[in-house]
């Protein structure tokens, strides 16, 4: 008989606090792929605080034609989310910056942009994204113009471009060059597929992962989130990294 019990991972409380500052999600509300309501944020916002987060550092895309961002429509939005937490009491320190696409566009506005005018994260580090289907053609001229910049560029989630997970000298190549590299929670749930859980689990093991961040669009995904923070399998495999999150406090 099958036995559940002998074949589940062992369970814990959900305690993120570890990582105390998540710096990548979509939680600004109608601003791109993720959270559409104000409502939803402060709630997803009450449910991160419960898992041990302080501060959530939200990155909506910038993308050419599809989510055209800017410091004038994302900004706005963090104001009227530090008002609604403020009404509804909630504590949670939350910041914006962007997760920008590495493409034409971005190449331009690095070149013609000065560091003040890109959304950073704590004023050093940039979030940069490249597209699932292809690598960017313009990706390593674009990190040597933001590093002349002075910034530090923050690579999202490494572990979802598929077209890398039979070359991992290319992770190694983006450390080489500059980036920081930050790896999705839920890649280690398997939800993007065993590649992905396969090739996060490998940048852990091979100590490359710089930050963990939660990447949440919508409430599966959050769901998912809490039921991750209980497995120990996961916590002890993250639990060694050295993980800068708490360095953005
Ligand atoms: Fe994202």
């Amino acid at each position: 008989m099958f036995n559940f019990f002998k074949r589940s991972p062992k369970l814990v409380e959900a305690d993120l606090s570890f990582l105390g500052i998540d710096m990548h999600s979509h939680l600004l509300p109608g601003l791109d792929d993720g959270l559409q309501e104000l409502e939803t944020t402060v709630e997803f916002i009450k449910d991160l605080q419960k898992l041990g987060y302080r501060k959530l550092i939200c990155t909506p895309h910038i993308l050419s034609d599809l989510y055209p961002n800017s410091p004038e429509t994302i900004l706005p939005k963090l104001d009227l989310v530090r008002n609604a937490l403020k009404e509804a009491n909630v504590s949670v320190e939350v910041q914006a910056a962007a997760e920008y696409m590495v493409d034409h566009d971005f190449a331009t506005l690095v070149k013609r942009s000065k560091k003040e005018e890109l959304l950073t994260i704590a004023g050093d580090y940039i979030l940069i994204e490249m597209s699932y289907i292809s690598a960017s053609p313009n990706f390593e001229q674009t990190v040597f113009d933001l590093r002349m910049l002075g910034l530090q560029p923050i690579l999202a989630h490494p572990e979802r471009y598929s077209y890398y997970h039979q070359q991992f000298n290319q992770y190694e190549r983006f450390k080489e060059i500059g980036c920081k590299l930050q790896v999705n929670l839920l890649s280690l749930s398997g939800v993007y597929g065993p590649h992905v859980k396969k090739t996060a689990e490998k940048l852990f093991k091979n100590q490359m992962v710089d930050f963990l961040g939660t990447d949440l669009h919508h409430s599966k995904h959050l769901a998912m989130l809490k039921h991750l923070a209980t497995r120990k399998d996961f916590l002890d495999l993250v639990s060694n990294a050295e993980l800068l999150n708490k360095t953005l406090l």
